[in-house]
């Protein structure tokens, strides 16, 4: 059952057209990881090395990704990793709201297969998309939120570490709230 409802999102996701971002990707990147994760981690959408590959986070900002996952004793086969939007914007421009909007129909449909009890958001595109259009994410990140069964945190985006190391101290303090709190729903 389960099985026929991923692949019925990825058909929708690899024949996609709902906004202007399929004309220039290679690949659709959907998602990678545990299907029944109780942890997703949500980005803003591919780079260029996710769009040639097809997989989320595999480029530099995935990698340290990995890092911290490691560092708070998670691997990538204990979480999902999916985005806002599908396919690369162009030249890593942000994603349009439009764009955004086109999208999420497809997380939600993620979200209701995985069903995660903890998410988190990955710098400010996805923490506005889900958290709160106006979120900001230097004053509002490390913050838990319950919603609709869900405790959702938003932190750094780690490409955002990586041009700004001074970020990664309080990155490192909500990972260590992350794993805190995996701990506790485990
Ligand atoms: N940045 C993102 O937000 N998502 C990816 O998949 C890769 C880089």
């Amino acid at each position: 059952m389960a099985e026929k409802s991923w692949e019925i999102l990825e058909g929708a996701c690899l024949s996609c057209k709902k906004c202007r971002l399929w004309e220039t990707r290679t690949n659709v990147v959907i998602g990678t990881g545990n299907r029944n994760a109780d942890i997703l981690f949500i980005g803003e959408g591919p780079g260029q090395q996710e769009d040639l590959q097809g997989i989320p986070f595999v480029g530099p900002a995935g990698q340290l990704l990995d890092k911290m996952l490691t560092a708070i004793n998670l691997t990538r086969d204990d979480v999902y990793i999916a985005n806002i939007v599908k396919c690369r914007p162009p030249g890593n421009r942000d994603p349009h709201s439009d764009e955004q909007e086109a999208c999420l129909n497809y997380l939600r449909y993620q979200l209701m297969l995985v069903k995660p009890k903890i998410i988190v958001c990955l710098g400010r595109i996805a923490a506005q998309a889900v958290i709160s259009p106006d979120f900001r994410i230097t004053r509002e990140r490390g913050i838990w939120h319950d919603r609709k069964g869900y405790k959702i945190i938003a932190t750094y985006h780690p490409s955002a570490l990586l041009r700004d190391e001074s970020k990664k101290r309080p990155a490192w303090e909500d990972f260590k709230s992350i794993r805190d709190m995996y701990q506790s729903i485990k």
